[in-house]
Parts: C-alpha cells; sequence; structure tokens
C-alpha cells in the first residue's frame, strides 16, 4: 500500500506498467522529470493523478512538485483529450487569414473552447502555435488514433463540413 495516497502497489504495477521502462531510464537521473511526464502523457494521453502519484512513488520527488510542474508548462494535461485533438493554428499568418473565424466556427459546432472537450469525449480543441505550414493558412490539424491530418485554407464552411464528416464516421 502506498502510503502517500493508499493505493495499492499492484494496482500501480498493472496500470503503469508502460511507464516502467521510462522510469527505469530516468527515474534517477536528476532533472529528468520533464522527460518522464513528457513520456507519461505519451502513453496515457494526460497525466492523472493516479499516474502522478505512481511516478513520485517511483522517483521520491513529492508529489506536489511534479503536479506543480505539470500546471507551470503549457505542454501538459491534466485531463483526457478527446479522441480528434483539434490543433487549431493561431500563429501570426493564420492569425492574419482568420483563425478567429475558423475557431469561432469550431465553437458554433461543437461547443467547446480552447482547452475544451466535447461531452461526448470525441473532439478537444487547443490552440497552439505556428504548425508550420502557413501558405495553407488558416490551418488546422486534427490528431486521432489514425494519426494526424492538416487541413489548410479553412473557411467556417469548410471546418464545419470537415468536423462533420468526423462525427458520420464516429
Ligand atoms: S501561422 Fe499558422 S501555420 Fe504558420
Amino acid at each position: 500500500m502506498c502510503e502517500k495516497c493508499g493505493l495499492q502497489e499492484e494496482n500501480y504495477v498493472a496500470d503503469f506498467k508502460e511507464l516502467a521502462p521510462v522510469l527505469e531510464k530516468y527515474g534517477s537521473v536528476q532533472g529528468s522529470l520533464i522527460t518522464i511526464l513528457q513520456n507519461a502523457q505519451d502513453i496515457y494521453g494526460y497525466l492523472s493523478m493516479d499516474a502522478i502519484n505512481y511516478i513520485s512513488q517511483q522517483t521520491g520527488i513529492k508529489p506536489a512538485k511534479i503536479y506543480g510542474v505539470a500546471t507551470f508548462y503549457a505542454q501538459f494535461r491534466l485531463q483526457p483529450i478527446g479522441k480528434h485533438l483539434i490543433m487549431l493554428c493561431k500563429g501570426t499568418a493564420c492569425h492574419v487569414n482568420g483563425a478567429d473565424l475558423i475557431e469561432e466556427a469550431i465553437t458554433e459546432h461543437l461547443d467547446i473552447r480552447d482547452g475544451e472537450t466535447t461531452e461526448d469525449g470525441l473532439f478537444t480543441l487547443n490552440n497552439v502555435a505556428c504548425l508550420g505550414c502557413c501558405s495553407l493558412a488558416p490551418v488546422m490539424m486534427i490528431q486521432s488514433a489514425d494519426g494526424e491530418e492538416t487541413y489548410g485554407n479553412l473557411t467556417k464552411d469548410s471546418v464545419k463540413k470537415v468536423l462533420a464528416e468526423i462525427q458520420a464516421r464516429a
């Protein structure tokens, strides 16, 4: 039994076995906390309190410190994300070419704002900096278990059509 949070150690082992090799590699390396958290997020999609407690148990770093790091950096998520992660570019070129209107269309269609997930768990919206394809501005990328797809030269209508197509396939 973990003294810090009361969870059974066997549960930790069963639930976080994918993280074990990461902790074996970095657990005792000073200054590796961010790397461990990045790996944990890549594996589980977000950093749950159970994952934070597990990392604490394995590294000896206090959960409050891990939580503090996880909440300080915008790259870390503490809530699960939707099956489709919409990364809407708000970089300069996209901003100039109407990214705000695209965000408005997403909000109209899905009723979510930056950082939020739809109630059905299908979509999460994240505003991001330049996606590196400014000639296609305004641009969004949608990431899912099937991979990533980039959509450029978006209009309010075209973004709603893309979202509706994904909803129809779900
Ligand atoms: S500013 Fe949006 S892709 Fe570069």
